[in-house]
């Protein structure tokens, strides 16, 4: 099977992607339960209805997909999911099931009721997917025996089981794959209020000593990440001890979130070369999402995935027919002119 993304590391310390360095970090604040996860609440608020009436039934919990930017919980989720069941979870992502076998042998392998935790299930190529389609249906994989004419298909049943996936790309699922969730949940940005408590929670369970202040100004700067946020955390920690008074006071997270580069808004060199790249070379656009990319050196995935959608949030870009454009509230946050309207000659 091939490395999981897990592995990549990222060199970006503004990116909600995982990397090597959160792991042991986020294992140990992910909440256990709903009532401990902060913020999402439409999402909650429905998936306790739907375990609470899969419990009563004693059935298991309809197939779920979790999507929406990286860095905002869908793993805990998942996690949450199988403790509340009372379930097993398997985890794995879909650069890491290669090849038909690889989930034929996963799902023969889950007892009742047992959740199977896809991650970025969007990179599961066709073949592979092909196999879940029986295994979410109808409990059960076709497996191909012998070669040319002689070759026959038979069924295998399976236990009954949970698929909960998670994409940062709805979109790019197959309408097949996407019609066979019984529960579709989309995850927002976070607010920084829902942010500051998610970093009161985690210096608590850390034994960080941080005023609320300090929290707040975390939180704002985090991009409605809390992958982001509980990374600053920790990094505003290690200046507050050795330059500040221990406790992380709003001035400890102001200094030290401005020595890396992140502004009041929580953009970084890149948000700020994406929109000034935008300015100065296309007029603000409207200008093409694979422009964009090559002109700043990122692939069009990442900046569709996790650069947009908190500047979209924040009103600073804006997605257009034409193409993306940048708005007038970017050109002040930057310090840069607006554009005059052209003289008609
Ligand atoms: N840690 C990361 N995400 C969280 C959330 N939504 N609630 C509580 N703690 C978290």
């Amino acid at each position: 099977m091939a490395i999981s993304s897990y592995e990549e590391d990222s060199f970006r310390l503004a990116s909600p992607d995982f990397s090597a360095a959160d792991s042991d970090l986020e294992v140990s604040l992910r909440p256990k339960t709903l009532d401990e996860y902060i913020g999402q609440g439409k999402v909650k608020d429905n998936l306790s209805i739907y375990m609470e009436a899969a419990l009563k039934r004693n059935e298991p919990l309809d197939h779920v997909l979790l999507y929406g930017p990286p860095g905002l919980g869908k793993t805990t989720l998942a996690g949450i999911i199988a403790n509340t069941m009372g379930s097993q979870i398997r985890i794995t992502s879909g650069p890491a099931i290669e090849k038909p076998g690889d989930l034929a042998a996963l799902l023969t392998n889950l007892n009742e009721g047992d959740i199977l935790f896809i991650d970025e299930i969007h990179r599961l190529s066709r073949s592979v997917e092909e196999v879940l389609y029986p295994a979410m249906e109808d409990n059960a994989i076709d497996i191909i025996i012998g070669k040319g004419p002689s070759a026959r298909s038979i069924r295998l049943d399976l236990q009954q089981f949970t698929l909960v996936a998670a994409t940062t790309r709805a979109g790019s699922l197959s309408a097949p794959l996407r019609d066979r969730f019984g529960v579709v949940l989309r995850l927002e940005l976070y607010q920084p209020e829902e942010l500051a408590q998610i970093v009161m929670r985690s210096a608590r369970i850390l034994g960080i000593d941080i005023e609320e202040e300090g929290a707040i100004e975390i939180a704002s700067r985090s991009r409605g990440t809390p992958r982001i946020a509980n990374r600053y955390l920790r990094r505003v920690r290690d200046f507050a001890q050795v330059i500040g008074s221990g406790s992380i006071t709003l001035n400890d997270a102001r200094t030290a979130l401005t020595k890396m580069e992140i502004d009041e808004l929580g953009l970084d060199n890149i948000d700020r070369l994406l929109l000034s790249t935008m300015i100065h070379n296309y007029n603000g656009g409207p200008v093409g999402l694979e422009t964009i990319a090559a002109a700043i050196g990122e692939e069009a995935v990442t900046i569709e995935d996790v650069y947009e959608p908190y500047l979209m949030q924040i009103g600073f870009l804006a997605r257009t027919p034409r193409g993306r454009t940048v708005t007038n509230a970017a050109y002040i946050h930057l310090g840069i002119p607006l554009p005059t309207p052209q003289k008609l000659i």
